[in-house]
């Protein structure tokens, strides 16, 4: 019987198989190392914004509080932004002709909040809050790393679905006493929390991993 395929044509074949078996895998690969790459989430990218406010000048040198400009953080879903009142009861005394700070006297002189330039953003489908984190002693800086030695304020955890979870599934390793969730710097000092906590957070991880706790 004549044969169906020439040599060359088989080898052409066998080829191509074998070509298109390493697109895939290397498709695959890349798809992954994408969805975990940093860039991919705008880690440690800053975001243009209409004052170049400095964390590692207020937070950082002059120590002033999170709370004093993030008031809502510790009672309510959003962290909340200062208005230009609250930069005012400065810079109505200090830098007060400056030029970067124009927008905050307009602001200030119209009553309009600052357009400041979301950094951290989850899809609107994600339901996150919180003060349910901050009193139950998840650190600022666990999230978002050290903002007082910040020039421009940037993302260091790439927010995805597996950086939550893996914190829901066993938070205690993350957890702080309550006192210390501003700090910055902060070194635990070994077994600071009570096993009833421990024992809580054994319990609580089903709960936490389930869907519906932030899809809702
Ligand atoms: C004097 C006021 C002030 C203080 C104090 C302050 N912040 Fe801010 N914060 C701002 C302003 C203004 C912005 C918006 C501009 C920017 O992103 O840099 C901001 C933005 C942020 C953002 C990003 C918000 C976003 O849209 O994603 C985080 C996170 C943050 N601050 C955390 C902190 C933490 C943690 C502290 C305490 C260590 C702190 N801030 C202290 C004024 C302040
Ligand atoms: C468990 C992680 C976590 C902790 C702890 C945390 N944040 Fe956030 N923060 C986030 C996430 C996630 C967002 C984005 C929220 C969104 O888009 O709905 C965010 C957003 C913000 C914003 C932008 C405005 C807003 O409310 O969306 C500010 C400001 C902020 N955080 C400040 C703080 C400060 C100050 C603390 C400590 C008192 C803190 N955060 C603790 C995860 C955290
Ligand atoms: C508790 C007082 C205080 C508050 C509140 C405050 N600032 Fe300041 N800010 C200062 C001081 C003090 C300096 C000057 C430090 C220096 O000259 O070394 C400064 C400097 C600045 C500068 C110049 C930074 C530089 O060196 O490039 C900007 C911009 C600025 N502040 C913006 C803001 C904004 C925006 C707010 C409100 C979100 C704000 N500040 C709230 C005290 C404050
Ligand atoms: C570093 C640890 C940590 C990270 C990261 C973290 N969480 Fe949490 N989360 C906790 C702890 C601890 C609690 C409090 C659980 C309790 O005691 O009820 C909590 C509670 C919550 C709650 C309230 C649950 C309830 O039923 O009251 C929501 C919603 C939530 N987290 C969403 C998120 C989302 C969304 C992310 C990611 C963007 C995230 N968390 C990242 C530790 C974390
Ligand atoms: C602790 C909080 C948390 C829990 C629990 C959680 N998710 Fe998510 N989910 C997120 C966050 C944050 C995002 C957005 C960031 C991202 O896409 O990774 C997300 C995104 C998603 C997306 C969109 C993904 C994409 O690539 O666009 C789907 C689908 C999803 N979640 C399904 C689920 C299902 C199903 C469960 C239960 C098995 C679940 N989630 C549990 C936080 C959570």
């Amino acid at each position: 019987m004549a044969q169906l395929f020439t040599p060359a044509a088989t080898t052409l074949f066998r080829v191509v198989i074998v070509l298109t078996g390493l697109g895939l895998v290397g498709a695959g690969v890349t798809a992954y190392l994408w969805a975990r790459a940093d860039s991919t989430w705008n880690v440690g990218k800053p975001a243009p914004q209409p004052v170049p406010f400095r964390h590692d000048l207020h937070a950082g040198q002059l120590d002033i509080d999170c709370r004093y400009c993030h008031s809502t953080v510790e009672r309510a879903a959003d962290a909340g932004m200062p208005s230009a009142q609250t930069c005012m009861s400065c810079h109505s005394q200090v830098w007060v002709g400056a030029s970067v700070l124009e927008p905050v006297r307009t602001s200030f002189t119209l009553g309009q909040p600052i357009q400041w330039t979301s950094v951290h953003r989850l899809p609107d489908y994600v339901y996150f809050h919180h003060a349910a984190h901050v009193t139950k002693g998840v650190a600022c800086e666990i999230c978002h790393g050290r903002v007082d030695r910040m020039p421009k304020t940037v993302k260091t955890q790439t927010l995805s679905m597996g950086w939550c979870l893996d914190c829901h599934r066993d938070p205690v390793p993350n957890l702080r006493p309550r006192e210390a969730v501003f700090a910055m710097g902060y070194e635990p000092h070994g077994d600071e929390l009570p096993d009833d906590i421990r024992e809580f957070y054994r319990e609580a991880s089903r709960r936490l991993t389930s869907c519906n706790t932030c899809h809702r």
